[in-house]
């Protein structure tokens, strides 16, 4: 009898502790561990003076206002206020924005005033402190708006906690609560806008900043306008201003500063890029997306001691009655449009206001060359011919595929209607993040059969003479440019050449993407040991990164 009442009770123990642990286990980590922060971050807002009446640039009923920027122009006012509104729901602590606050922020000043104050306005409804850095596109030297008058404007957005500033930029430090200390770090030139102004004396008071962070028992996050890390294979070099100059020196130093999150904005993508430094710590940037531009969103992350979830928002309504009061011109469709899917009408408005940039772009003359050089005429007829195609429908009666049978190319079946449809989708997929395209779907097929018939169009001579110059192509680069063109076309002629030679690096940026989730995920958090320990296990780790990150860049050209 005892012995079966000592079993009795092991098997009530055994239950019970069985209960615990599936309770425990069903917990998701943020709920089992306390949030200590949430934050939500935003970016280049470029806010703008809504016009007193629609402009058109093409004949589009719907989207034919879309400006060469493809920025959501009139309604960005009542996109921040959707995006504030959004963020004290969320249950935001805190809100940062990352730059380009006014979209003519140099010489228009007015733009700033109204930002200001609908930031100030929300932090005096919500008790929600806002902190701003500045981006290119809000102050510059000799401008109505330079240094000193953004901090002036700006002085209650964050200016007005800072622990530490730097007087000769717009740089300073603040507390976000009990465990975090924001590193706000003006990474812009004063004097040429768009490029990058990171300089040691920069680098050096980040790193003291972050030091004395550390000291004071706060983790510190740095933001700042200009990316840290690529988020397009060889940022540095095709989209050269976007990130800060040494980028990888200053990502080892910061990483080892004990910084984790960076969040950065100015390239108007959604992307999260991880970087691990030689003694084994990591650093990830986000950059953020524009909030006025598809997909409309901006972040949310919430941190505990052991990690740091991210999640992006969608903003899916803004006042179109009073955007129709604001703005004459605006057809009952488009505000039921964007009344039913704000978020699909933004990404049409994004297609077609790429459309219609490209169309303009597609120029010899524009490209800097001077009329009858070998290269011009290649490129008048190939741009001449390229928009004929691109507005032609893709399938059916008169269509491409039509034209593209002829010569024994089949354009795969997509849902797209033209090829400016499917190329402009590309671009969207881009600034929307977690791309994930395959580089033999039909998609990424598509254009490139429609890429190689447009060169079918071109006098033969040109591309010849074009090919052959020895300052656009080395024999080595001719070769794997070759090799690519078989495996896409099954046999290769100058043409296709020419154009897989001008196209993969950009098809293979716009359509894969890193392990890093752009949008919604979790990274370690401050708590999480480092792993400085396994020196010679990281750098290992490190050149094995490196190699694949070159393998993979190359894979496109030499399979
Ligand atoms: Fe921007
Ligand atoms: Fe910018």
């Amino acid at each position: 009898m005892e012995f079966e009442g000592e079993r009795d009770m092991m098997k009530k123990i055994t239950a019970v502790l069985l209960a615990l642990l599936l309770a425990f286990a069903a917990l998701p980590v943020s709920a089992a561990e306390q949030a200590d922060l949430t934050v939500a971050v935003a970016s280049d807002l470029h806010f703008n003076l809504p016009e007193e009446t629609l402009t058109y640039f093409t004949d589009d009923p719907v989207f034919g206002y879309a400006n060469r920027r493809a920025a959501m122009e009139n309604e960005s006012g009542l996109l921040i206020d959707a995006f504030l509104e959004d963020a004290a729901r969320q249950g935001a602590d805190f809100v940062l924005i990352s730059g380009d606050l006014a979209d003519n922020g140099r010489s228009l000043p007015a733009e700033h005033f109204a930002v200001r104050d609908k930031l100030l306005a929300f932090e005096k409804k919500t008790g929600v402190e806002v902190f701003v850095i500045d981006g290119n596109h809000d102050l510059g030297d000799g401008s109505e708006t330079d240094i000193e008058d953004f901090k002036e404007i700006y002085k209650d957005l964050g200016y007005d906690h800072a622990l530490s500033a730097r007087a000769e930029d717009c740089s300073y430090a603040a507390d976000l609560g009990e465990k975090y200390r924001l590193i706000a770090l003006d990474s812009c030139d004063p004097t040429v806008s768009t490029e990058d102004g990171m300089s040691a004396a920069k680098v050096a008071w980040v790193l003291k900043q972050a030091r004395a962070a550390k000291e004071a028992g706060k983790n510190p996050i740095l933001m700042m306008h200009h990316n840290l890390l690529d988020h397009l294979p060889a940022q540095r070099i095709l989209s050269r201003n976007f990130i800060v100059r040494a980028h990888f020196t200053t990502a080892e130093l910061f990483a080892d500063a004990g910084i984790k999150l960076v969040l950065t904005g100015h390239e108007h993508c959604s992307d999260a890029a991880a970087f691990t430094s030689a003694a084994g710590n990591v650093i990830c940037d986000f950059a953020t997306t524009s909030l006025t531009m598809y997909p409309l969103s901006y972040r949310l992350f919430t941190f505990t001691n052991s990690e740091i979830a991210y999640a992006s928002q969608t903003l899916r309504q803004i006042d179109t009655a009073a955007l129709a009061a604001a703005v004459q011109g605006y057809t009952e469709e488009q505000l039921r449009l964007m009344d039913e899917n704000l978020n699909g009408f933004a990404k049409e408005y994004l297609k077609k206001g790429v459309q219609y940039r490209l169309s303009l772009q597609l120029d010899a003359e524009k490209s800097g060359l001077t009329q009858g050089g070998a290269l011009y005429t290649l490129l008048d007829s190939v741009y001449g011919r390229l928009k004929e195609l691109l507005e032609m429908p893709l399938y059916g009666k008169g269509s491409v595929s039509e034209l593209a049978a002829a010569y024994g190319i089949s354009i795969p079946e997509t849902p797209y209607a033209t090829g400016w449809d499917l190329a402009t989708e590309f671009v969207a997929a881009h600034y929307a993040g977690s791309e994930n395209f395959d580089l033999r779907g039909p998609e990424v097929t598509a254009l490139l059969r429609l890429a190689s018939l447009i060169l079918k169009n071109v006098p033969a001579q040109a591309i010849e003479e074009a090919v052959s110059l020895p300052e656009l192509f080395s024999g080595e680069t001719l070769a794997n440019a070759k090799a690519l063109a078989r495996s896409v076309f099954g046999r290769v002629n100058p043409g296709e050449v020419f154009i897989a030679a001008l196209v993969s690096d950009l098809v293979y940026g716009f359509t894969s993407d890193d392990a890093l989730d752009d949008n919604n995920g979790v990274i370690e958090g401050y708590g999480s040991t480092n792993r400085a320990a396994n020196l010679a296990e990281n750098i290992a780790a490190f050149l094995k990164r490196l190699a694949t990150a070159i393998k993979n860049f190359f894979s496109f050209f030499i399979r």
